[in-house]
């Protein structure tokens, strides 16, 4: 199969294949997705497919309304419409408990609820009016892959398996949304992304944040934070604020090439070795989560290094989601001064 790439002057066609039950790639304000018609269950089954993605991890529904919701969801509660009416659209994923056989199998894995989003990007909207149906999309990455933040590394990861790309530039966010799970007494927070803890704190006041509990033999509660993620093929490696010296040190006495992923102000600071590669992750953590994936994708197909060590951000704010999704793909890693 040849992958098409859609602009906005062709949206037309992109819904067109959405109609058909083929796979098209859409572009949000975090990550692509990879979407198929929701209530069309052969194509989500190819969504499945395409990524290699384990059939039991439940897939998000994005909409263009909150009415779309409403068909498939029980009752919204007032905190729900609270949530939806800040933050929607936007990188805020709302589970919510289904009416009776609402949504099939495949896009749920079994589950009585859904994951709803209402993106922010024009043109995913528009695809999803056009398409006339709500459409699933997980990050449109080979399963285990960091997600694709521009349309370059879907094609990278998907081409020949998906009928095209709508092309929408490099995301704003680079971390996927905040996923919040509204179906019980509390709301707990099962993955931190592009909203904060403490945006959600200030709107509907006390959240639970499930995310830090998963254990090593406890079952996650979005069964997709059990799998091994974002991880480039190098070795990476956090690094702590005080310690880019020694840091910098080990990687000159590696034998290998080290990719550096570093804001400006670090790099400024502390001299690259000369087996180094420099990754820029801007200014800030906002900078740092809008190129994380793209640079640790640029280590896997630009460029072979043994080593990426990656700067470590306070957990604060969108740091939250950045230093959780660096220390996924670092399996945990962080780099420790050889005694
Ligand atoms: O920013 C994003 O959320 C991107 C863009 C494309 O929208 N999508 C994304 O999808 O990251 P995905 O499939 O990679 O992650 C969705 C997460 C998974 O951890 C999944 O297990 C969880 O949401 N999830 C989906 N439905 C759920 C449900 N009913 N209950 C609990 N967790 C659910
Ligand atoms: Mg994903």
């Amino acid at each position: 199969m040849e992958t098409e790439i859609y602009h906005a002057d062709t949206i037309k066609e992109a819904a067109r294949k959405i109609q058909a039950g083929e796979l098209v790639a859409f572009p949000t304000e975090t990550v692509y997705g990879l979407g198929a018609d929701a209530t069309n269950e052969a194509a989500v089954k190819k969504v499945y497919a395409a990524k290699g993605r384990p059939s039991d991890n439940p897939l998000i529904v994005h909409v263009a309304d909150v009415e779309t919701v409403e068909k498939y969801a029980q009752p919204l509660s007032d905190k729900t419409r609270l949530l939806m009416k800040t933050f929607w659209p936007g990188p805020l994923t709302i589970i919510l408990n289904l009416k009776p056989k609402a949504l099939s199998k495949s896009v749920t894995g079994g589950l009585a609820t859904a994951a709803f989003r209402n993106p922010r990007n024009d043109a995913t909207l528009d695809l999803i009016r056009q398409a006339g149906v709500p459409i699933v999309g997980p990050s449109a990455n080979t399963s285990g892959k960091p997600s694709p933040t521009k349309a370059k590394h879907v094609y990278h990861d998907l081409h020949g398996k998906i009928a095209g790309i709508l092309d929408d530039g490099p995301t704003q966010i680079g971390v996927e949304s905040t996923v919040i799970d509204m179906s019980g007494e509390i709301p707990s927070i099962l993955r931190p992304g592009g909203i904060s803890e403490e945006q959600l704190t200030s709107v509907i006041g006390t959240v639970q944040s499930d995310h830090h509990k998963v254990g090593k033999d406890e079952i996650p509660k979005a069964p997709g934070m059990k799998y091994k993620h974002y991880a480039p093929n190098a070795q990476v490696l956090i690094v702590r604020e005080r310690q880019w010296q020694a840091a910098m040190q080990w990687a000159a006495q590696r034998t290998e090439r080290v990719g550096i992923m570093t804001t400006a102000q670090v790099k400024a600071d502390y001299p690259l070795p000369s087996n180094g590669e420099w990754y820029s992750l801007g200014t800030d953590v906002a900078t740092a989560s809008r190129h994380l994936f793209a640079g640790l994708r640029h280590f896997d197909t630009e460029s072979e290094v043994a080593y990426i060590l990656a700067q470590g951000f306070d957990r604060i704010g969108l740091g939250e989601a950045y230093m959780n999704r660096l220390a996924k793909s670092a399996g945990q890693q962080y780099f420790e001064i050889p005694k």
